[in-house]
């Protein structure tokens, strides 16, 4: 038990740790190693959250070629994972090729609630909310005039009864439209002064004691913020990975369905939907936990976990799409004051909140494609090893000459670490290191 760590200093909170939890003093050296040489840079990263001792550094790549409504894109994702970006840029570059990717955007809602309680009779509870409910648009009007000024803003209040789920259990349901902001704190705050119009209200105009706001938030599930992506070529051209096009595409359309037969797959199958979409999602600053949460909720919207994507074959034409929900922003939050985010943002074109939708659902259509195409075809592993191969040599030292003659050998074997170890150490016998 340590108290008052958030008052020590980032040298302090360091020096604690060393002790505390790292053997050999010298490996404080790692939080040095990973400081930036700019200290206003060091600065703005330290204060994004609390408690900062240090940086964690993932790769930025692009994965470029995407063809999306006719334009192409060259899209940046942030992640740790091999073969995730050389498999979506080859399904990107093979989409292309067949016209591309074609999107919509349903519409771009998204819900907070207030969520009370009210012990007493149901017709005064909705009496008294008619009533207040134009106050509720009033005195959130400072909030929301900004929003409003760039066509968003409160699109609808509702009250509506829950007491079949809960005992005493009322919702008041509020759509909102944020541009290209995601709008958490917008929504939030409307919510919450909404929440104080309500309790004030209710002292003049309900019995004491008979409603309770128990707290106001908005919902990460966004069912009404939704983005389709799709594309579609002949059956005679899915030719993929040196399988006939036919056989390919049959097996292809078998592998979605059993992710929407099996939920073990199912959740497999979306995992890598998401190696995409979250790569993208941290690469334009985005929350990530927030995307998860509603896909996935998304992905259960029939009463069981499913595919979220869907393929079929009619009339010789192979139709594979993705439709999910994706509250995202490209104003606001990290986008102006991360360097990297704001540079994402720029290779995308600095893009509205829709089209960046657009893009993210792309991704993930491409990404399961790539994934599923190696599995029904030669397996995921040929890919993976590659660039473990690569990870292991790194990690060895290897040399650039060492890594080549490695990797040649193992050009026709499979790869695993100890193979790996043993034929390094073959190989350092005979090259010397530089
Ligand atoms: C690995 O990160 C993702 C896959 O397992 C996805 C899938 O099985 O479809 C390859």
């Amino acid at each position: 038990m340590i108290k008052g760590f958030s008052k020590l200093t980032k040298e302090e909170k360091r020096q604690w740790i060393c002790q505390q939890y790292l053997s050999d003093p010298s490996q404080a050296e790692v939080f040095t190693s990973y400081d930036l040489r700019d200290e206003n840079l060091q600065k703005l990263h330290d204060d994004f959250i609390e408690n900062t001792i240090g940086n964690y550094i993932l790769p930025f790549a692009v994965a470029p070629n995407f063809l999306i409504d006719g334009h192409y894109y060259t899209v940046p994702m942030v992640l740790e994972e091999s073969s995730v970006v050389a498999a979506v840029s080859k399904a990107a570059k093979f989409w292309s090729e067949q016209g591309g990717f074609l999107c919509q955007v349903r519409s771009m809602e998204k819900v907070g609630h207030i969520h009370l309680f009210f012990e007493g009779d149901k017709h005064e509870l909705f009496q008294f909310f008619s009533t207040i409910e134009p106050l509720l648009y009033e005195q959130t009007q400072g909030i929301t005039e900004n929003m409003r000024k760039r066509g968003g803003g409160i699109s609808s209040i509702i009250l509506k009864d829950m007491t079949d789920s809960l005992e005493h259990y009322y919702q008041v349901f509020v759509t909102f439209l944020t541009g290209d902001a995601m709008g958490a704190n917008f929504i939030n705050s409307c919510l919450e002064k909404m929440s104080q119009t309500i309790e004030q209200e209710a002292i003049t105009h309900l019995s004491h004691g008979a409603l309770e706001v128990l707290m106001s938030i908005l919902s990460n599930y966004t069912p009404q913020c939704l983005v389709r992506a799709e594309v579609s070529a002949p059956v005679s051209r899915m030719s993929f990975n040196d399988i006939e096009g036919k056989v390919f595409a049959t097996d292809f359309t078998r592998a979605i369905a059993v992710a929407n037969a099996d939920v073990y797959r199912a959740v497999t199958h979306n995992k890598g939907v998401m190696n995409g979409i979250d790569a993208v999602v941290i690469a334009t600053g985005n929350d990530f936990r927030a995307v998860e949460a509603a896909v996935h909720a998304y992905a259960a919207k029939e009463g069981r976990y499913k595919s979220l994507t869907q393929a079929y074959i009619k009339e010789d034409i192979f139709h594979f799409s993705i439709e999910i929900p994706l509250a995202i922003g490209t104003v606001g939050g990290l986008t102006k004051l991360h360097p990297m985010v704001k540079t994402a943002l720029q290779i995308l074109e600095n893009p509205s909140a829709e089209t960046l939708m657009k893009v993210i659902a792309c991704v993930g259509l491409a990404q399961n494609f790539a994934a599923v195409s190696s599995l029904v075809t030669y397996g995921i592993q040929k890919g993976h090893m590659k660039m473990h191969l690569a990870n292991i040599l790194n990690q060895l030292g290897a040399t650039p000459a060492q890594k080549q003659e490695i990797i040649a050998y193992f050009k026709d074997k499979t790869v695993s670490h100890s193979e790996v170890v043993q034929a390094f150490n073959k190989v350092a016998g005979v090259v010397p290191h530089e």
